[in-house]
């Protein structure tokens, strides 16, 4: 797995960072309601305000062609998106994309995950957060576990390049669990990763101070049952991967918002469903894509200069903060994290 800074990009920053990542948002509906991620009664934004799939993809060949070489599909959950394929199928055949990825919460890949791996995805990361059916009601609000075990199952028998679990750690929800989500993951040959709840979108139900588990609270529990050692390996994003050393075809990995921040090292930005390119996860600097896409229709050139000038809006990094009043009110569901 090759995730080193292409050269070739050439959206650079004012901090001299180079951007040769994207994440599409595709929907911002979704099949569960994560605690974390919406509220139970969530208002979507209407359908007339999406991108089409055609627009995503022309702005998704836009970066392309400025350089950026990996793709990740996001949501809400992606493949809820109709006619999602069209859209996977279409990245899959540009050369220079090296990585085309996904990431969900697994309910529908025991129906897409074949296609998936035709249409050329490389990877895919799936939200798994506990192994126990009840407290997957109540974390989703209204999954069903098996279905998502399914998918994991039917993901795993493609074989793709990467399988990584994703799990966002809570207090008094599922953190104790964190040694048998390893287990899982150690039986079927796949990576995981555990992360921080981020403060975005107001109307939770929890306390997210109260909630809190840090990476390193992880690390220390799972070290009573493992040897863990770190590793210099990345993918496109934040995880810091350590290895097991009994066990070589699982990686753990953290993403650590609060505890290690990583905006320095950041190389990506993202396009909400709404065609908002937003330059980083955890501010509201951003570019409105859809009035370029709209009013220059075909014009590629002016995407891209559009996409060059907006490089200019990143900002240094978020300041998330689990005890301030002051919060992002955009939820994950509208940029996928
Ligand atoms: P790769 O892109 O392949 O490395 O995967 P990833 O683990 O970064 O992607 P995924 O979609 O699985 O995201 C996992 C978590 O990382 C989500 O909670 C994201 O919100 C978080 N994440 C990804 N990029 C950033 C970032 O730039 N800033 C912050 N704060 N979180 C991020
Ligand atoms: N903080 C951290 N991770 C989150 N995710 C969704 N909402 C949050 C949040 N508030 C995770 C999902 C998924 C990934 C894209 O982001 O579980 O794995
Ligand atoms: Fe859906 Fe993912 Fe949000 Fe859960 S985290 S509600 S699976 S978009």
């Amino acid at each position: 797995m090759d995730a080193s800074t292409s050269q070739q990009s050439k959206l650079v920053d004012r901090f001299g960072r180079t951007v040769n990542y994207i994440r599409l948002s595709v929907t911002d509906r979704c099949d569960l309601r994560c605690v974390y991620c919406m509220p139970e009664k969530m208002q979507f934004v209407p359908r007339s305000q999406l991108l089409t799939l055609e627009e995503m993809e022309s702005i998704a060949r836009s970066f392309i062609n400025l350089g950026v070489d990996k793709i990740r599909i996001t949501g809400g959950e992606p493949l809820v998106r109709r006619n999602i394929l069209q859209l996977f199928n279409n990245l899959g055949t540009i050369e220079n994309l090296r990585d085309l990825t996904l990431t969900t919460n697994g309910t529908q890949l025991k129906k897409y995950a074949r296609a998936l791996k035709d249409a050329g995805v490389t990877r895919i990361n799936i939200s798994l957060d506990t192994l126990r059916a009840d407290r997957f009601r109540d974390m989703t609000r209204i999954g069903d576990l098996q279905q998502t075990l399914d998918g994991i199952d039917a993901a795993i028998n493609c074989n793709f390049e990467q399988i990584k679990i994703n799990s966002v750690v809570m207090k008094n929800y599922n953190h104790d669990e964190m040694h048998g989500l390893v287990k899982f993951c150690i039986d079927r040959g796949i990576d995981i990763s555990f992360i921080e709840e981020m403060p975005l979108g107001g109307n939770v139900q929890h306390d997210r101070a109260a909630t809190y588990c840090s990476s390193d609270e992880i690390l220390e529990d799972l070290q009573h049952h493992y040897e863990i050692v770190p590793t210099t390996m990345k993918t496109a994003g934040p995880t810091r991967y350590y290895r097991l050393t009994e066990h070589d075809d699982t990686r753990i990995g953290f993403i650590s918002p609060h505890s290690h921040n990583f905006c320095d090292s950041c190389n990506r930005v993202r396009l909400t469903v709404e065609g908002r390119l937003l330059l980083c996860l955890g501010q509201e600097h951003s570019m409105d894509l859809r009035h370029v896409v709209r009013s220059h229709p075909g014009d590629q050139k002016v995407l891209e200069q559009a996409i060059i000038d907006a490089m200019l809006l990143k900002p240094e990094g978020h300041n998330f903060d689990l005890n301030s009043q002051t919060i992002l009110l955009r939820h994950m569901n509208l940029t996928g994290g």
